[in-house]
């Protein structure tokens, strides 16, 4: 799924183009990941006070039952379901509830005999059938034995059923149930979303199953290694059109309770795990590909949003990814249909279901009058992930959660392979260096991280299930992936990637039976390695963290080191392999051919990387590989002066990775923080968009930590600077700005020079921007800005306004009918400087009729993003944390939420707040333990930081700033 990991990400991508004071979003030095499954509050009963990643199972009382366990007992198999449910999309009269019936059969096979059925089963009300919850047939001959008890087991989600006498292994049996759900605006199992169209409120019945949401739908066997076919039957309300996995036969009419109404039967589904069902109705329409098309391809929205041409986007570029994708894999798309649908409420990005993948609108729908290159690049990437799925993840599953980042990780890397397909001009595969690599090792140098495999056993309960979405799991998957494909070469991998779907197709695996598959391919095609494929990559996956390799150019010696960001945390999670790596170490010499070496041990020497007194070296080409580098100072020196002289004899991706390495080697006290600065300075003959981009990000930590203390001026000063001449490139090549760059990347960077430049006060700036959004209030209706520059503009006019600015944005975003627009407002009506207006603004985020609940974190985020903002946000949540975390599941990502309010935090006092706000609510914030803990430790480390480096940066920023340009 485009999990926490879109949400987080679309944060971030809003941030690059918008911050004002902060130049731009901070992704490598701050924790991005989030921990967006807030659902472990649905169910206060099933969060006991024990940290998520302990081992052992932590109920209160020793665990004695089958069904005290999270885990299903491997004694029955399920083989089909028959599922029929019946939303209804207006409030029940008597209780006010909008509710859902439903009945369900499901036939299992018994592997191992017993006397006891487990099923999962969450929220629902079960009818009582002779005072059981559910009625046993034995199949095929095999006689059902009578039931002794049955009761729901809320903590861990059961219905569980007692029998008198033993189910015989080998025998079929059938289990019925009938329930009554509740279909809430939860964002989690069968819900409701809304939206108005001309002034109508319409409803929508939908679904989200991943990762435990199923058994809130209908009881089932929620484990995603417990596939099934499923024969799903949907009962809806005539002039509403019912979805689901498998192509919809034609509607009958039905009869219920004196009302006419819809049936709605769909194919059955492939065998397929539970997580993946999804089922809507709604009244969207939908345009689909032409007849003749192999795959039929739908793309559904609201009726205006298709109208107005949004999907067509989505339905241009599916097809043509589609098809690369059964090229990449040499795997047919198994179904007939691929339906994707845009949905007003929807918790993550995006989600896989097989066959009716579902979007939030802002990652499927696209107005071209309206909508950036960002949210292109942002819906071609989305739909391109959940299409990989369709093989990773959907024909092959993970056996358990715990090797999630084999679905996720391999989503997200393919995800840039399948966007460069349906936009080659984008540099897509240089892209993900920034949209994925960099900003994942900021949060793998962190003691706290995780390995990106997880132990089996440690992954039991929901909310340990939920965390495991993150960025580790998404970014870190992909980057590992990456490294692996491009050492083995793109064609091996996927060789090896071709016969393990082909052999695991409708089944389960775990990593090893991938590594198997890619061995063989290895073997097959003479690619030579340290080692086994398994000995170079276990050490990726079972460790957290990655090295840092030093080369020492005068000595040829090359080494590694676990490299933490903070040098004074502790490690104290053990590693197999003693935090060391195979690395596959590339570099290129004076501009040279690239060369390669594989460093296998801790330390070694290689006569190859010494230089002559001239020379220079550059290592890790393109960053395939997952780790820094640092050199001896003389070549740090020689790079810098390369930088300063002929900048184009480093690869682009090389100069962003210098200024990435440098800053974070800073940060990690291993080089000073001075020859970091120097790094930027060859910037005022840059105009490429990766350099500028990393540097954005790696000096928002400084404004972060200085934009209220007197370094801030000369610092100031001296990106003033620095940006000028590219405001000023950018202004000729647009034609004083009235044409729009030809290439993604200048669209990009662009917006970085508008948004530095305007923050730094660069001359005509200010007056530009406020211009264009002054002639957009002069005539409402017509809205002139470039797309591209939308947010910045918007932000920076909003910054330098007053109410009158902040109430015109606050109409046209309840006006506008495209919600990237409205995404693009509702985060610039935080970057107001009044106070008073952020805090009725933050009033507005737990009132779901202005601030809708998927919003709610993200704009809370986006008001702690300024000086102004952030301690008013942070007063607002500890005041109202208790509504906070009462508010819906779903809602809210505490994770971000609280990594958002705290990365200002740079003082005793910060800490003494952030622990004692841990210590309030210890009980409560059990699961998001891990996030106040990494914000407690950032905060640490930015202590120490700003102490040891404080004097030395305000001395280089003076300088630079008097020095002449
Ligand atoms: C699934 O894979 C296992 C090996 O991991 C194999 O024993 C089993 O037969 C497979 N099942 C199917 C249905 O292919
Ligand atoms: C402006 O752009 C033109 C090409 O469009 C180029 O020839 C010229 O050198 C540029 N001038 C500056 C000052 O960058
Ligand atoms: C841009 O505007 C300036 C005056 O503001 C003018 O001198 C210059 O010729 C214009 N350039 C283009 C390419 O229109
Ligand atoms: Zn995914």
């Amino acid at each position: 799924m485009g999990k926490g990991f879109y949400v987080s990400k679309a944060v971030a991508l809003f941030l690059l183009v918008t911050a004002v004071a902060a130049l731009a979003t901070i992704i490598a030095l701050s924790v991005v990941y989030s921990q967006e499954r807030a659902k472990t509050l649905e169910d206060p009963a099933s969060t006991s006070t024990a940290r998520p990643s302990t081992t052992t199972e932590s109920t209160p009382s020793t665990p004695k039952e089958p069904w005290h366990l999270y885990r299903l007992p491997d004694s029955l198999s399920p083989s089909t379901y028959n599922v029929s449910l019946h939303p209804r999309l207006t409030p029940n009269e008597d209780s006010g509830l909008y509710i859902f019936t439903g009945q369900s059969s499901v036939e299992f096979t018994c592997l191992k005999e017993t006397d006891l059925i487990l099923i999962h089963s969450n929220k629902l009300n079960l009818t009582l059938f002779d005072g059981f919850h559910a009625k046993l047939t034995g199949l095929n001959g095999a006689v059902a034995p009578t039931m002794k008890n049955t009761f729901l087991e809320v903590p861990t989600q059961y219905l569980v059923i007692q029998l008198n006498a033993p189910l015989k292994a080998g025998s079929t049996y059938r289990l019925d149930t009938e329930f009554v759900g509740e279909l809430a605006d939860d964002l989690g199992g069968f819900y409701r979303s809304e939206y108005v169209e001309d002034g109508v409120k319409k409803v929508v019945a939908t679904t989200q199953m991943q990762p435990t949401d199923a058994r809130k739908a209908f009881p089932c066997f929620d484990e995603p290694a417990m596939k099934a076919v499923f024969h799903m039957t949907l009962i809806h309300p005539v002039g509403t059109v019912a979805l689901s996995n498998g192509m919809n036969y034609e509607s009958i009419s039905v009869t219920v309770d004196g009302e006419s109404l819809l049936e709605t039967s769909f194919e059955p589904t492939k065998i397929m795990s539970t997580y993946l069902l999804a089922f809507i109705v709604s009244e969207f329409a939908n345009i689909s590909s032409t007849p003749d098309a192999k795959v039929l391809i739908r793309i559904w929205a609201r009726e205006k949003a298709i109208k107005e041409g949004q999907g067509d986007y989505a339905l241009n570029k599916t097809g043509p990814i589609l098809a690369f994708l059964e090229n990449y894999y040499n795997s047919t798309y198994p179904l007939s249909k691929s339906d994707q649908i845009a949905l007003p409420d929807f918790g993550a990005g995006a989600m896989e279901n097989w066959g009716l993948i579902t979007y939030r609108e802002t990652s499927l729908l696209y107005d071209p009058a309206v909508s950036s290159n960002g949210d292109l690049e942002w819906v071609a990437t989305v739909i391109s992930h959940e299409l990989a799925h369709m093989w990773f993840g959907n024909l092959v599953t993970m056996k358990w959660w715990n090797d999630l980042w084999l679905n996720e990780g391999f989503a997200t890397y393919v995800s840039y392979l399948g966007a460069d397909l349906a936009e080659p001009d984008w540099n897509m595969k240089d892209l993900i260096v920034l949209n994925e690599i960099t900003g994942v090792m900021g949060v793998d140098a962190l003691a706290s991280s995780h390995p990106l495999s997880s132990k089996e056993e440690d992954i039991q309960r929901p909310e340990q299930i939920g965390e495991l979405f993150d960025a580790i799991t998404y970014s870190k998957g992909a980057a590992v992936l990456r490294m692996l494909s491009h050492f083995i070469t793109e064609e091996v991998f996927s060789e090896g990637l071709h016969t393990y779907l082909d052999e695991f197709q409708y089944n389960t695996t775990g990593y090893r039976d991938l590594w198997n598959h890619l061995q063989m391919a290895v073997d097959k095609n003479g690619v030579s390695l340290p080692g086994t494929l398994e000995d170079v990559m276990n050490r990726w996956i079972l460790q957290m963290g990655f090295p840092v390799v030093t080369i020492n150019t005068a000595s040829g010696e090359i080494s590694q080191n676990h490299f933490l960001l903070n040098p004074d945390s502790v490690v104290d999670r053990p590693s197999e392999f003693d935090y060391q790596w195979f690395v596959h170490v590339t570099w290129i010499k004076n501009g040279g051919a690239e060369q390669k070496y594989w460093l296998t041990e801790k330390q070694a020497t290689n006569p190859d990387v010494i230089l002559g007194t001239n020379d220079w070296l550059v290592a890790n080409i393109d960053m395939e590989g997952f780790y820094r580098v640092n050199y001896d100072l003389p070549n740090w020196e020689r790079l810098i002066k390369k930088l300063d002289s002929t900048p184009q004899d480093i690869p682009v991706i090389n100069r962003a990775q210098i200024i990435d390495d440098a800053f974070n080697l800073a940060r990690a006290r291993i080089i000073d923080t001075t020859l970091a600065l120097r790094t930027t300075k060859f910037l005022n003959k840059e105009v490429e968009y990766m350099p500028w981009e990393t540097a954005t990000r790696n000096l928002d930590f400084f404004y972060l930590m200085f934009d209220r203390s007197e370094v801030y001026g000369p610092m100031q000063a001296y990106i003033r600077k620095q940006v000028e001449p590219l405001f000023d490139y950018f202004k000729n090549l647009t034609l004083n700005w009235t044409q729009i760059p030809k290439r993604h990347t200048d669209q990009y960077n662009q917006v970085n020079a508008i948004s530095m430049a305007c923050s730094t006060g660069v001359e005509g700036c200010k007056e530009l921007v406020t211009g264009w959004f002054k002639e957009w209030m002069d005539n409402p209706t017509n809205n002139k800005i470039v797309p591209n520059l939308k947010s910045t503009v918007y932000c920076n006019a909003i910054a330098s306004g007053g109410q009158k600015e902040w109430d015109f944005a606050w109409t046209m975003f309840q006006t506008t009918t495209v919600a990237s627009e409205a995404e693009k407002l509702r985060r610039a009506l935080a970057c107001t400087t009044q106070p008073w207006l952020l805090n009725r603004y933050l009033q507005y985020c737990l009132d779901p009729n202005k601030i809708r609940k998927q919003d709610a974190s993200s704009t809370i985020v986006a008001i702690a993003n300024s000086p102004i903002g952030q301690p008013l946000a942070w007063d607002f949540i500890r005041a109202n944390w208790d509504r906070i975390s009462n508010y819906g599941a779903g809602a809210f990502s505490f994770g971000s939420l609280i990594n958002g309010v705290s990365k200002r935090f740079y003082s005793e006092f910060d800490y003494k707040q952030l622990r004692q706000f841990k210590e309030d609510n210890e009980a409560q914030l059990d699961w998001v333990a891990t996030s106040v803990d990494q914000a407690l430790e950032k905060t640490r480390a930015n202590i120490n930081w700003v102490e040891k480096n404080k004097e030395d940066i305000l001395k280089w920023f003076e300088a630079e700033a008097s020095s002449p340009a």
